[in-house]
């Protein structure tokens, strides 16, 4: 063998095959308007070369089907009610993701209890999303919660998906900036357009391989994230948002 053609050997050996797309199911259970998001990132590729190749829904007639399908992309109806434990319907769950074969599975809005082995099994490529900054008001409720606590900030996680309900490694959070007239919808409102804005981001980050999960919380580029994850300015959602910057913060940037 010449040296030319163990140079040539050595590069052919170690040239990797190029990436195929990152593969994504998404579970749901209603609207799916953040399976909107997800989709219209995928469309102008910024979903890390993600591809979401199906949407399982616990609800037969939920909205986020009709996107899925309208969209081209396998939907399907795994209603719980067919199933007489958690547990068995857990296990066919299990199954169906476990046929997509996922990189990554994306709880967006998915209304429903994991039992340990469904965690288990997709432990550290499972992303939830929840309308509260984590670890503050895990559970239902949300807004109508922080507005009667008088918070001044409120806002979204994307966090891991762990055993504890909404108490994974938080990953990306938007804040938002509590007025003295918001009520639960307009806070609803508000923080579900800054859930479409972070959650893209949050998947785009793992399929490129830069967020991980660990034993002691989220990882990004190899460090270790704070226990809220990195935190997008209300500031900052606003103007991404095209939102008419509130007199809160303009009362905060005087003061
Ligand atoms: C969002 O508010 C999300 O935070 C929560 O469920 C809701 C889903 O809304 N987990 P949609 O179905 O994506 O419109």
């Amino acid at each position: 063998m010449t040296n030319t053609d163990y140079q040539s050997d050595t590069i052919k050996d170690v040239t990797p095959e190029p990436l195929g797309a990152r593969r994504i199911v998404v579970l749901i259970s209603g609207s799916g308007s953040n399976l909107q998001a997800l989709i219209d990132a995928q469309s102008h590729d910024r979903l890390g070369g993600g591809e979401i190749v199906a949407v399982i829904s616990n609800v037969a007639d939920a909205y986020g089907l009709k996107r899925a399908h309208e969209a081209g992309i396998e939907a399907v109806a795994l209603p719980h009610r067919e199933y007489d434990s958690r547990d068995a319907y857990d296990g066919a769950l299990i199954k169906v993701i476990e046929r997509h074969e996922p990189d990554l599975i994306v709880l967006a809005g998915f209304m429903r209890i994991l039992t340990p082995r469904f965690v288990q099994r997709f432990l550290g490529r499972m992303l939830n999303i929840h309308p509260s900054l984590l670890p503050d008001y895990q559970g239902l409720n949300t807004h109508a919660r922080a507005l009667a606590d008088g918070v001044a900030s409120h806002g979204c996680s994307v966090h891991f998906v762990t055993e504890e309900l909404d108490g994974g490694p938080v990953v990306l959070q938007a804040e938002l900036l509590v007025n003295a007239d918001d009520t639960a919808e307009t806070l609803q409102e508000k923080v579900r357009s800054r859930e479409h804005l972070i959650y893209p981001i949050a998947v785009q980050w793992f399929l490129e391989g830069r967020l991980q999960f660990s034993a002691e919380g989220a990882k990004m580029d190899g460090h270790l994230l704070p226990e809220h994850g990195m935190r997008l300015s209300h500031a900052d959602a606003a103007e991404e948002l095209d939102e008419d910057l509130d007199e809160k913060l303009d009362e905060e940037s005087q003061g």
